[in-house]
Parts: structure tokens; sequence; C-alpha cells
């Protein structure tokens, strides 16, 4: 059984590992619990969480590892671990590929049977094991409106589970880890995986006795079955794992490793677009004649990306109706989309679109030629939620239909970018067109349908922009991030709760990704937030416009055009810049967050609420040059300082009373 033997920063000469009783205790049978296995199953001697059960077709539901072999790949990165059982022929393969230049591992797991059909009940991606106790894990803890609240967990005692059972990645928590002891942003260790998976997952942190940290991350284990038939294999999601000193260098190496390798390659090393959408200012309520107008004013402020939400379709006047018929209303858009799209262009934007492909009304024509390619269970009356069903999309009349309406939506309209939706959780996986005995493959089915979709989607249209929405921060994950170019990570725009949406979205996913808009949706906490300080907030991740502008005075419509000005004059340095969270309103007066590429530099800093007239707040920058000279203004003064006066003594940020904020642009002089 192949164990772990070191899970850290980088020791160089490998010989040192030669000897492993150097690293652990002899290996007692009895004490199989305890060891640090690779990929453990179910069953043996061991009573922890294991990362296997196969039923074999006897009974048998234990897989015993016979000698590993391995391989390497030709591209010489990627080692294959195969783990055979002793009786039955029936290989686990592990695979590790290593990613040298962002310091990030690949795992994932293959289990492949060459004898009479199992059953795989539980098949995480990897197992991972730390020695010792008195670890913590980061994670969040989120609903609909409230996502990414971040949360410590202490993993003293017993274990600990992040999961999702929503068939989505939810709104809950995220399928990413971070044990530590005790780290802060600049130093302390951090072991971090994120799976890339959108659907059920689960991780477990399991403490052993406090002997050692047991960690599993895969497809959650809740209802799931899946039969591997002879000579077919079955595959997890892959994960991702690193070691960082400190949360900084933690986010520094996913977000790199996402821009770079994982988001589509098509559009990665673009920058995202300055949005319009409509949504708050007219919800389903969309027409021709308002949109032309709102199209207007939002190519005067200097718009990119023009994008009509939901309310388009046929029969949408509401949530009841239309979900399935991916056709222009002819009420709202007698003449189709063209008309709207061709004055959108001739303002010099691109079009953009809301779609929700996984679901149907029963009010729509698909729902009524196809009641059947619903997920439900017989005999029970289909439960709904928002007025809608979930598509089957493991089948493939269901998949061809769905490609071929948007394909054709696409090649009819000059579509630029698709915002994909998914506002309602799953439930009731079964079918009328599967065999019963496979419904609890479904799970994983209907995220590996969404996967073919987008992907397909995306490879015949691949200059095509695409937002992951569900139901706002639903669907953030490191899979969701290889066929969307962006997220929504709340329908929540307060921009106090927003800050720390986005602050805690930052610890694992990429800025450049967060969709951030500017609106005036108080009714979540009834406050109003001044134009500015909202502008701002906005303007840290890819920002977008989401007020109704047919209603907004000429002096704010003034205000939003000098922010997206000056928004695209430092979008490159937050979108493909290094992030430093340098301070926040969890744990002091001001929120300060900087970013860098090369030699530019910008910080936003906001103060909420003033107190005995306090003005001016201390604040040390990262990242920088010590000896270069960084010139910026300040007050009205043009300032020059070294990289290590800033980095160490800092600069005076002059900020006083409610709802205050800065942006101030450094650059090398
Ligand atoms: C939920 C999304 O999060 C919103 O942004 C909006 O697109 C609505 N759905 C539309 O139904």
């Amino acid at each position: 059984m192949p164990l772990n033997a070191y899970w850290g920063p980088l020791v160089e000469r490998s010989e040192d590992f030669a000897d492993t009783s150097f690293l652990m205790e002899p290996l007692a049978i009895p004490e199989q619990q305890f060891w640090p296995e690779e990929y453990s199953s179910f069953g043996g001697l061991h009573f922890k969480e294991t990362a296997c059960k196969i039923n074999f077709f006897d009974g048998t539901r234990d897989f015993r590892w016979a000698p590993a072999t391995y391989e390497l790949a030709p591209d010489g990165n990627t080692l294959c671990l195969i783990l055979h059982d002793l009786y039955y022929p029936i290989d686990v393969r592990l695979y590790y590929r290593l990613h040298t230049e962002y310091d990030i591992l690949e795992r994932w797991c293959q289990i492949c049977n060459q004898g009479t059909a199992v059953q795989v009940e539980r098949c995480c991606s990897a197992q991972f094991s730390l020695p010792g106790t008195g670890y913590q894990c980061v994670n969040f803890t989120g609903r609909w409106s409230g996502e990414f609240q971040q949360r410590e967990v202490n993993l003293s005692c017993g274990k600990q589970i992040f999961d999702s059972l929503c068939g989505v990645t939810g709104h809950q928590c995220s399928p990413v880890f971070a044990v530590h002891r005790g780290a802060n942003e600049d130093h302390g260790s951090i072991w971090f995986g994120a799976l890339a998976y959108s659907g059920n997952f689960k991780i477990i942190l399991e403490n052993i006795c406090g002997h050692m940290l047991n960690i599993l991350a895969g497809i959650s284990d809740t209802d799931f079955l899946w039969t591997i038939s002879e000579g077919e294999c079955f595959e997890a999601p892959h994960l991702y794992a690193g070691y960082a000193d400190g949360f900084s260098a933690m986010s520094h190496l996913l977000h790199r490793f996402s821009l770079n390798w994982l988001l589509p390659a098509e559009t990665s090393h673009k920058t995202l677009p300055v949005l319009y959408n409509s949504w708050y200012a007219t919800e389903f309520g969309v027409d021709d004649i308002q949109q032309h107008l709102l199209a207007e004013k939002a190519a005067a402020l200097g718009v990119e990306l023009f994008v009509v939400d939901d309310g388009w379709f046929k029969g949408r006047t509401d949530s009841s109706a239309g979900l399935g018929d991916w056709i222009p209303d002819p009420q709202k858009f007698p003449c189709g989309l063209s008309p709207l799209i061709h004055h959108v262009q001739l303002l010099g934007m691109r079009f953009g679109l809301w779609i929700e492909p996984e679901m149907v009304n029963p009010e729509s024509q698909l729902y009524h030629l196809h009641p059947d390619w619903i997920l439900q269970y017989p005999n029970r009356e289909p439960l709904m939620w928002r007025n809608q069903y979930i598509l089957n999309l493991a089948l493939s009349p269901v998949q061809d239909y769905l490609f071929t309406a948007l394909h054709s939506l696409l090649l009819e309209n000059d579509i630029s970018y698709l915002k994909w939706d998914m506002n309602r959780y799953a439930a009731e996986i079964g079918s009328r067109n599967v065999k019963p005995e496979t419904w609890r493959s479904l799970w994983h089915k209907q995220v590996v349908g969404v996967y073919e979709l987008a992907g397909k989607l995306r490879s015949a249209h691949p200059q095509l922009e695409m937002e992951a929405c569900a139901s706002g921060g639903g669907r953030v994950d490191f899979s969701a991030l290889q066929y969307f170019d962006e997220f929504w990570p709340s329908d929540n725009t307060d921009p106090l709760d927003r800050l720390a949406i986005q602050q805690h979205y930052s610890l694992f996913y990429p800025i450049k990704c967060m969709r951030s808009w500017i609106t005036d949706d108080f009714a979540f906490n009834g406050r109003r937030v001044p134009l500015r300080f909202a502008a701002h907030v906005a303007m840290c991740g890819a920002l977008g416009i989401g007020l109704d502008l047919n209603q907004e005075t000429p002096e704010r419509l003034r205000s939003l055009s000098q922010y997206i000005e000056q928004y695209k004059r430092i979008r490159p340095i937050i979108q493909f810049g290094t992030l430093y969270r340098l301070n926040s309103f969890e744990n002091t007066d001001t929120h300060i967050i900087q970013y860098v590429l090369g030699n530019r530099i910008v910080l936003f800093a906001f103060l909420q609420k003033g107190h005995y007239g306090r003005k001016l707040y201390r604040c040390c920058l990262k990242g920088l040059e010590p000896s270069s000279l960084y010139c910026f203004d300040t007050g009205g003064h043009h300032v020059v300082k070294s990289g290590a006066y800033l980095m160490q003594c800092g600069i005076l940020l002059n900020l006083h009373g409610d709802w205050d904020s800065r942006i101030i642009e450094f650059e090398i002089s």
C-alpha cells in the first residue's frame, strides 16, 4: 500500500525519503487505522473514512492491494500509480500531474474493471494525510445572497464535512479545503486543495485519534452508485492541491494557476469587458424600446457589453413560464432580437443574453411536448421550485435539443456572451426514460451533461464569453472555471456585504472571474450607499453596471462614466495582477485591497464609519520592489517613495466620515 511520506515545502534531496522509518512508526496490521494511506478502501482493519467502496458481484466489499506498479506518462509530468486487487481483475489508478510552474499538484483517480460488473459507492478523487493534530480548516458558510462567509473550523476531534447535496456546487460551502495551524495572510503552513466539481461533493477532514488528519475529497457518496461493467473505467473529478506559506501565497498560486491553466484558453488572456445588465432595473419586464434606451445610456457611459437578462424569451413575463423555449418573445421583440442587437452594435457594444438551459417551466412548449424529459419519481407529483423542473441532461435527446436551440440562437443572432443561470437545486433523481437501477448515477451524469453542453457550445463558438451563475454564487468551483469565463458570486450587491463576499471569494478563486456590479438594489439591508463607494467596490472585480440608467440623474451618469473610464485604465492590474488583502472590516476600521501588475499598482481603501474625527489611516503596501521608486498622487500632491518605504513605513490614507473610499494608483518612475 503506497503511503504518504510527506507533504510540505520542497525538500530537494529525494534520497532523504528512502528510509521511511524516519518518517513514520513501523506499520502494525491492527493499526491500519493510523496508516497515512494514499488511497484507502472501505473494510480491512481501518475504522475510519476511506477513499473508495467497491461492491463485488459476490458480496465482497473491500479492495485489497497487491504491490502497486506505476507508469510515467510521456509528458514526464504525470505519474500513474496502479493499485491492483489481490483477487479481482480490477485496478485503482491514482494520477499525479505536477504543474511545477505553478507549484500545484493535480490528482485524480480511475477505477478500471476487467471482470464482472462492480458497483462503486464511493470513489474519492484523492486522499491526504497530515501527521499529528492541532489543525484548523478554512471554508465558507453561506446561502442565497450570503455566499462566501469565511469560517474557521477546529479539527481537534471527530470529523468535519463540507459538502453539497444540491446537485450543484451550492451556496453553503465550497469544494475546497485550506488546513493550517494558526496561519495568517503572510505566514504559516497551509495545505490546500480545490476539487474541480460542480455537483454533489464531499470533503471530509477526520482527526484520527490525535495521531493524524485524514483528508478525503471527491463526489459525495450520498445516494451515489455507479456500475462499472467489464472493460470500463470510472474517473473521479480532478483535484488541485498545494502547500503555501500564508493565505496570500495560497491565493497567488491558485489565482495564477486558474488564469494560466484552467480558464478557457481562447478568452483567458483577454480582459473582461465592462458590462451593463438590466436585471435589477427591469426584472422580467423587458421590452424592446426600453432596452434600446438603456443601450444608448449604457454606451454613452463607456459600457462595452450590453446584456439582456431573464425575461427576453417566449412567454416569460414572470418566473412561471417560458424556460425551455429559447426563442425571443414575439410580443416583447416583434422583429426578433436583431434590431436590438444591431442598435447595440452600432453604439459600439457587444451583445449578451441570459439563459437557464437545465430548466423547464411546465408552462412551455418544451414541457408540453416532452414531459418525460424532467428528473422525477414515478407515483409522485414532481417537486417544483421557482416554478421550474430540471431537465435530465443525461438523455441524448435533451442534450441534442438544448445544443440545437442554443447553437441556433447564437448563429441567428450576433451574441457574444451568455449568462448561464441555474435557479433551483436538484431533487428526485429519477427519470421515466432511465432504468431505476441506474438512477443513483444520474446525480453525476447531470453534472457531466452540463459540462458537455457548455463544452459543445464553446467549441462551436470559441470566442463566446460565458458567465456561470446559479442564483448568484451557487456554481463557483474549479471545474466551472474551465467552461466559464466568469462567475456571478452573489445576487447580493449591497456594497458592504459585497466587500466581505469578494474578499472571501478571492481566497481560492481568481479576481478576473469575479463579476461585480454597481446597482441601486438596496433591499438586502435597507441601507443606501453612496454611488462612489458602491462604484469603488464594484471596480475591485470585473466591473458591471446594473442600475436603471433611465432613472439616473445627469450628474450620476457623469460620475459613472468617470468611474468606467478609470476602471478601464486600471483594469489589467485588477484582472491580471497579484492581489493583496491588506485590511478587512472584519478586524479593523478600514478595508484595503492592493493589486500589483509589473510596475503598476492600484490600491482601494474603504472606510464605512468614521469615529472620533479620525482622518488618517496608515497602511503598509506589499509585494513591491524595495529599491524601486514609485510615484503616486495623494490629495493633489505628487509623491515619490521607494518600495521599501511604502512596505515598511507605509502611506497615510486620508479617509473621513461615513462611506469614504479612495483609489490610489502607483507606478514605478
Ligand atoms: C438569478 C440570478 O442570480 C440573477 O442575477 C438573475 O439573472 C435572475 N436569476 C434571473 O432570473
